[in-house]
């Protein structure tokens, strides 16, 4: 699909193994930027406008840079998600989207695991009554928190991750397991006994809903007033997906009035999350800053995809997992036939 220039340049972004860099580099012209400042813009965009090739993590590009970048056929981000690239415009060029799936799950579903425990627990704000030297009394009623095993776990988007948060709850924690997807999950179903629900069942029955959806046009603020309104007030949303899968301001009034219970949240609508907005000091909210795979093992195990994505086709062997392939395949096509 990708046309052979002479020899490959490839823009390089935070952030990459010097043995990474150094695989790329058998292959191809390589211009690395550890970071992007306001110092090294002008030398990114330079380098960008002649590259056939972008892989990092964070990429921020936006319709004017792909302007400026004409050359460019491959975008290798080191993410799962895609949503912060403008894919309409990739698309329109027939620029080709890697993305690294399957090697940050079971790392994202600890972390969705990890705020479920806290939020139920308020083990954050419990460590903070000792960390503060408020711990004076023996721990009463008022500081007690919500069993997790055997609360009923409502996952909703049960892809990879989802079905990985749900086997933990089901097989770890004896907790009934509740989802939504446009498809029915046999596997989910037999072995976790998990059962599908609509949106509205999901939310009314769920002791904690887990939020896994990718965020596109159909999920943006798919979690509003109404759908908060339909949670039990003892319940609990735990967002691992897209801060903009939920509006914020209806959630902040939903956990400021006791409409529900709390929330625990690694993702925001603007990251990094505002120190004014009141999601980073209310008692009953454990916010993280999107940590759900950033572990040393899965961080380099997800650069290393991105590397062998770019590196298979650099060297003529196709695309690996590829967002948009098929989308590439006929602008490659039409081109052709003009
Ligand atoms: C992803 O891969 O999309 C994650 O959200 C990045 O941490």
């Amino acid at each position: 699909m990708a046309e052979k220039p002479q020899k490959w340049r490839v823009v390089a972004l935070r952030r990459l193994s010097d043995a990474q860099l150094a695989a790329l580099s058998q292959v191809a012209e390589v211009t690395y930027f550890e970071d992007l400042n306001s110092s090294n813009q002008a030398d990114f965009l330079l380098a960008l406008s002649k590259a056939h090739a972008l892989i990092g993590g964070k990429l921020e590009l936006d319709e004017a840079m792909l302007e400026q970048a004409p050359q460019l056929q491959v975008v290798a981000t080191i993410s799962v998600g895609y949503d912060h690239l403008p894919l309409h415009a990739l698309n329109q060029r027939g620029i080709l989207v890697c993305n690294t799936p399957d090697v940050l799950t079971e790392t994202t579903a600890d972390t969705a695991f990890a705020l479920i425990m806290a939020v139920q627990r308020r083990l954050v704000e419990l460590a903070n009554l000792v960390r503060e030297g408020d711990w004076r009394a023996h721990i009463g009623i008022e500081h007690f928190g919500i069993d997790v095993h055997g609360k009923t776990l409502g996952i909703v988007g049960a892809g990879r991750i989802g079905a990985a948060i749900a086997k933990r709850g089901a097989l770890g924690f004896g907790m009934p397991i509740l989802y939504t997807s446009a498809s029915s999950k046999p596997e989910l179903e037999q072995r976790l006994g998990a059962q599908r629900r609509t949106l509205d069942e999901l939310l009314a029955e769920a002791d904690i809903v887990c939020l896994c959806v990718p965020y596109n046009t159909d999920t943006h603020h798919f979690i509003d007033a109404d759908a908060l309104a339909r949670m039990k007030p003892t319940a609990a949303l735990v967002n691992v997906a897209r801060g903009k899968v939920v509006d914020e301001s209806a959630l902040i009034d939903a956990l400021r009035y006791s409409k529900i219970r709390a929330a625990g949240l690694d993702v925001f609508a603007q990251e990094p999350l505002s120190a004014d907005s009141p999601l980073s000091t209310m008692h009953n909210v454990v916010a993280t800053p999107h940590i759900g795979s950033a572990t040393h093992e899965t961080r380099t195990a997800m650069a290393q995809l991105a590397v062998d994505n770019l590196l298979s086709v650099l060297t003529g062997h196709g695309s690996r997992n590829g967002v948009n392939e098929d989308t590439c395949q006929r602008v490659a096509n039409a081109a052709k036939e003009t």
